[in-house]
């Protein structure tokens, strides 16, 4: 069983990541069509701008080998990171909450979820993180950071009271000018927070550690 759906996820995130490939010459196309306007988040709803296989991985390695079992994702996409997540707290006993603005976008992660044979372990929320994870009020082991770079702090900061001693913060694109305020605050706060540079100067990961 633990075979069959281990080759049903790679076979699905394979999938993914190749379709993954054709978002740049989509994200020209949006560039082209926004010309005269400023870029808003609906003209990325066709493009995944997802994590690379590596970062799934290590992702992935982290949740299990640190057995988080409450993992928190901003920023779904097509589900490629939600799927990493999802097949770590299957390892564990956990549940991934996940939240997605683009409702199209949510319900295709949503489908590729299901692909993967795991959607038992995702709820799938869909709006305005800020607004959809208002009422969560479980704890957070694992907090998963990728949706639009301006709100990663207005958001750590909203689920700072769910932190626990060891909860792991993962925010990716920190190579960003749009990501400094967060790593700022997380860089500052020494006190509070442990921070190393992973995967490349990619990601940044955080440790609660007082
Ligand atoms: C970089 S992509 C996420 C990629 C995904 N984590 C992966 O690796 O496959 C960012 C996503 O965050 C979503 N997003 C942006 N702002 C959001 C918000 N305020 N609430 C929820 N989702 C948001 C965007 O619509 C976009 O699909």
């Amino acid at each position: 069983m633990n075979l069959i759906s281990t080759n049903n996820i790679d076979t699905v995130l394979n999938k993914l990541h190749e379709d993954s490939k054709n978002d740049q010459r989509k994200i020209a196309e949006s560039v082209l069509q926004s010309s005269f306007r400023p870029m808003v988040p609906s003209d990325f709803e066709h493009v995944y701008l997802p994590i690379t296989k590596n970062q799934g991985e290590s992702i992935r390695e982290l949740i299990v080998m640190n057995q988080c079992k409450y993992v928190v994702e901003f920023g779904t996409s097509f589900g490629i990171s939600t799927i990493y997540l999802a097949d770590g707290v299957r390892q564990t006993g956990g549940k991934v909450i996940t939240t997605e603005l683009i409702e199209s976008k949510a319900i295709k992660a949503m489908h590729n979820l299901s692909n993967a044979n795991l959607s038992k372990y995702v709820e799938v929320k869909i709006g305005n993180a800020i607004q959809t994870l208002k009422a969560y009020n479980g704890p957070i082991d694992f907090l998963f950071l990728d949706g639009w770079k301006d709100l990663y702090l207005p958001l750590f900061q909203m689920l700072e009271p769910l932190f626990h001693i060891d909860t792991m913060i993962y925010a990716d694109n920190m190579d960003m000018e749009a990501t400094r305020v967060y790593a700022d605050y997380i860089l500052t706060n020494t006190d509070r927070y442990t921070t190393q540079s992973i995967d490349n100067g990619k990601g940044f990961l955080t440790h609660m550690v007082n």
